[in-house]
């Protein structure tokens, strides 16, 4: 998980590093997100794939997604913004059975080298190449963020439909106070911030239910709050 872009602005104080990627500290236009994060890929997966080993209070609300979505019996889980796919191996090594997807083609390279075992497709959360309600859970960590506020409701209808009645859904993302998502200085793509009560809004609109939510202040070398939010299709429509 990223926490904000520190690594590639600010130090990662976890690690004492400090990182200047050359080339990606100007905004990205959105369609430039995947040629970014192909650009970083590398640096990112040598930062980030050890990182929930720091962080307890993601890992145990991974292990409770992973709980509620094994209870439900209702198919995999798609880590959509997989990145280097570590958290698409936690989740698989949690008990359900994970795939990744990503946009930037070296991220996908990336997570299949380090994950040779697991299931990991070139692809847009905008359009999924995923039948409809096939999906035990949607794992999206700090990557909804790169989409237009406006994208958002066609991206949640999205999850939904891939979404068999009783998965779930869990949200990454930076919290702001700000009642309208606000643009931010994401070093490797255009990105927002956004009121965990704004998404959980937009969440509700697009039918699902909230099960909890997690906001942790952030940690050294992080600029932003991180947070969470749980939610569920309902069993019964
Ligand atoms: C900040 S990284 C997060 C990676 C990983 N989820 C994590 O928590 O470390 C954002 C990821 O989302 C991916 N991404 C951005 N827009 C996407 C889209 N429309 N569809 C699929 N992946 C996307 C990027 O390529 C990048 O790998």
């Amino acid at each position: 998980m990223p926490r904000d872009v520190a690594p590639f602005d600010a130090g990662f104080g976890a690690r004492g590093q400090r990182v200047i990627v050359s080339g990606v500290t100007e905004l990205s236009a959105p369609n430039d997100t995947a040629a970014a994060y192909d650009a970083v890929a590398s640096l990112y997966a040598e930062l980030f794939s050890d990182v929930l080993a720091d962080l307890p209070m993601e890992r145990a609300l991974l292990a409770a997604f992973a709980e509620l979505v094994q209870a439900h019996g209702a198919g995999p889980v798609a880590d959509i913004g997989c990145g280097p796919g570590h958290v698409t191996a936690h989740m698989q090594a949690l008990g359900p059975t994970t795939f990744g997807i990503d946009l930037s083609s070296a991220m996908i390279a990336l997570a299949r080298q380090a994950h040779p075992e697991l299931r990991f497709d070139e692809g847009t959360m905008t359009a999924l190449e995923i039948a409809d309600g096939v999906l035990g859970g949607v794992l999206a960590l700090y990557s909804v963020i790169h989409l237009h506020p406006r994208q958002l409701p066609a991206v949640f209808a999205e999850f939904w439909r891939v979404l068999a009645p009783g998965g779930h859904l869990l949200l990454g993302f930076f919290a702001g106070d700000d009642p309208q998502p606000r643009e931010f200085d994401h070093k490797v793509a255009l990105a927002y911030r956004w009121s965990p009560d704004s998404l959980a809004d937009l969440l509700r609109q697009a039918g699902f239910v909230e099960v909890g939510r997690l906001l942790r202040e952030p940690r050294e070398g992080e600029r932003f709050q991180q947070a969470h939010l749980l939610v569920r299709k309902p069993q019964e429509l």
